[in-house]
């Protein structure tokens, strides 16, 4: 059997590779005891959910530029919200967003809920991105799980079982890895190694922090995970 992923493998990795992005604290920010901006982490999951990070740079800059807080953008008229929004598609996303500002203006001081349950209480926040804000924006050990880390943990565990039935039990393994020591990090360092290094096809492993660890890339079928179910 192999030796298991250990999260402190990762983190150094990530402390040497982590991608900069405009709404992002690096690593070494984070251990001069820097903390992100709840309403940056917010935004940019927003704008995340559908879309690229790529596509979204541009639009969270001039998001950020205009209304550089929450109160600023409880503040904005709709319209001019839905405006900026445009080109980004899913506009639901915008009416929330809006919806959500409103919120955590009026009715919790202009500061987002630090808790997975407290946000998942505002309008666009679903469970994947409660955790996502909970982890990155708050430093809590809250199981982050998109479709990076699907595709990361059922390498590295080689998970047979098809998606979406896996996501159980992928939600398990990343419960079990997330630890109470740099849980922001941590998130980010799995999306980054499913976006950079772990990618669908001909994954970079001899890049890869946890190839020694990976079941997939022992029995050299990585690109057999995660599993499809069958049509
Ligand atoms: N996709 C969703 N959230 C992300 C983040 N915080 N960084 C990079 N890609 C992401």
């Amino acid at each position: 059997a192999l030796p298991p992923p250990s999260p402190a493998t990762l983190l150094a990795w990530y402390d040497r590779h982590a991608r900069r992005l405009p709404w992002r604290i690096g690593p070494a920010d984070r251990r001069r005891g820097v903390t992100p901006d709840p309403y940056r982490v917010w935004l940019s999951e927003i704008m995340l959910q559908q879309t690229t990070v790529a596509a979204v740079k541009p639009y969270f800059e001039g998001f950020l530029a205009r209304w550089p807080d929450v109160a600023a953008l409880a503040a904005a008229p709709s319209e001019e919200v839905m405006k900026a929004w445009a080109g980004l598609g899913y506009y639901s996303r915008a009416r929330n967003l809006k919806a959500a500002a409103e919120t955590v203006a009026r009715e919790h001081g202009g500061r987002f809920p630090a808790t997975e349950a407290g946000l998942t209480s505002l309008p666009g926040i679903g469970s994947y991105t409660a955790a996502a804000i909970a982890a990155i924006a708050f430093d809590q050990p809250a199981a982050v799980v998109d479709g990076n880390v699907e595709r990361v943990l059922s390498r590295v565990f080689a998970v047979e079982t098809p998606l979406p039935a896996a996501k159980t039990e992928i939600r398990r393994l990343q419960a079990g890895l997330t630890q109470k020591e740099r849980p922001g990090d941590y998130a980010q360092a799995m999306m980054d190694l499913g976006a950079t290094i772990c990618t669908p096809r001909r994954p970079a492993c001899s890049l890869c922090p946890w190839s020694e660890n990976c079941a997939a890339h022992a029995a050299g079928i990585e690109e057999s995970f995660p599993v499809k179910p069958n049509k």
